[in-house]
């Protein structure tokens, strides 16, 4: 269905937890091991399937980290049996993804999109808090060899922190059927000392200048290569260019509040009509007809990180 400025909404995140195993710098504050309430695999089925019912065609689930969950697969099972749901896929920092990927892939789950920031063992240490690199190596060769494609990596470049190693990034897309992804950082503070950190897309293509566009399927990234490239590179320049306009996407967290915009503070509660069909479709139809213009990232920091929302 259509939003008020005649957007189609086709794609719903669910965050099914905001707790986390790492503790990423730009990510969470310091509050991974929160808890927020997790409603159980038939509480996400329930919601989804009210939204399929208007117009969700797109699944992706998110977290905090979705693995860190026992139940992660029977969600993705309850999920993939929802008709309209065309595509089903995960977003996770990949450190479980070697012992559950093949589950994964069983329960229905279409791809996979892994963080990964730094090549470097030391610099991912610093990043994460976390001396799990190889693990998460290890996941995104399992996500491969179970054939959970498109295998994407998103990373999140911060200037004089692990910019350096954008090359290395960069490599894994020329040397495997890996779509590289870069987001921009986004400021989770009004004060601007995040800001001077975020390295755009616009830098990226300034220091690789082989990369030339090719066609992508969506207009969040835009994608590059090269020649002998068998994967691409992708830019997601969420903060210098926003997508607001094109933006088809709605969030729900973990708890059941739906999160309209991710730039904004707004969340609607879900839980008061929970057992209800009917009430459950309105209140989305009502949530997406009212969907914010867009974020204000240019002058003002998100109000939580993406701890709890999952991007
Ligand atoms: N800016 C940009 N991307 C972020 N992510 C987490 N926090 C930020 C931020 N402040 C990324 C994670 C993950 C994706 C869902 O969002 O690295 O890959």
């Amino acid at each position: 269905m259509k939003d008020k400025f005649g957007r189609e909404i086709s794609y719903l995140r669910i965050s099914v937890t905001q707790r986390c195993n790492l503790n990423c710098v730009y990510c969470g504050k310091g509050d991974c091991a929160k808890k927020a309430a997790e409603l159980p695999p038939e509480g996400y089925y329930k919601i989804a399937k009210a939204f399929a019912r208007c117009g969700i065609q797109k699944i992706r689930v998110t977290g905090g980290e979705p693995l860190v969950r026992q139940d992660v697969c029977e969600i993705i099972r309850l999920l993939r049996s929802i008709p309209q749901i065309e595509t089903l896929a995960l977003t996770t920092n990949g450190v479980y993804l070697g012992q559950t990927a093949q589950a994964l892939k069983d329960a229905g789950l279409d791809s996979v999109n892994i963080s990964l920031d730094s090549t470097d063992g030391s610099t991912y240490r610093r990043l994460t808090g976390a001396d799990v690199l190889e693990k998460v190596l290890a996941g995104i060769d399992e996500a491969e060899r179970v054939g959970l494609s498109p295998v994407k990596i998103n990373a999140v470049l911060m200037k004089g922190v692990n910019s350096d190693g954008a090359g290395q990034l960069i490599a894994l897309a020329k040397e495997r059927d890996i779509d590289v992804r870069f987001i921009e950082l986004m400021p989770f503070s009004d004060e601007g000392e995040d800001r001077s950190l975020i390295v755009t897309g616009e830098e990226i293509l300034a220091q690789f200048p082989f990369l030339r566009p090719v066609p992508g399927e969506n207009s969040t990234a835009k994608y590059y290569a090269a020649d002998g490239f068998r994967g691409r590179v992708g830019l997601i320049n969420s903060v210098s260019h926003k997508f607001c306009a094109d933006c088809n996407r709605v969030r729900l967290l973990c708890d059941g509040k739906v999160k309209p915009c991710l730039g904004q503070d707004a969340a609607y509660d879900l839980m008061p009509f929970l057992n209800s069909e009917e009430q459950l479709e309105e209140t989305i139809k009502t949530i997406i007809r009212n969907k914010p213009a867009g974020h204000s990232f240019e002058t003002k920091g998100a109000a939580h990180g993406l701890n709890r929302t999952g991007g």
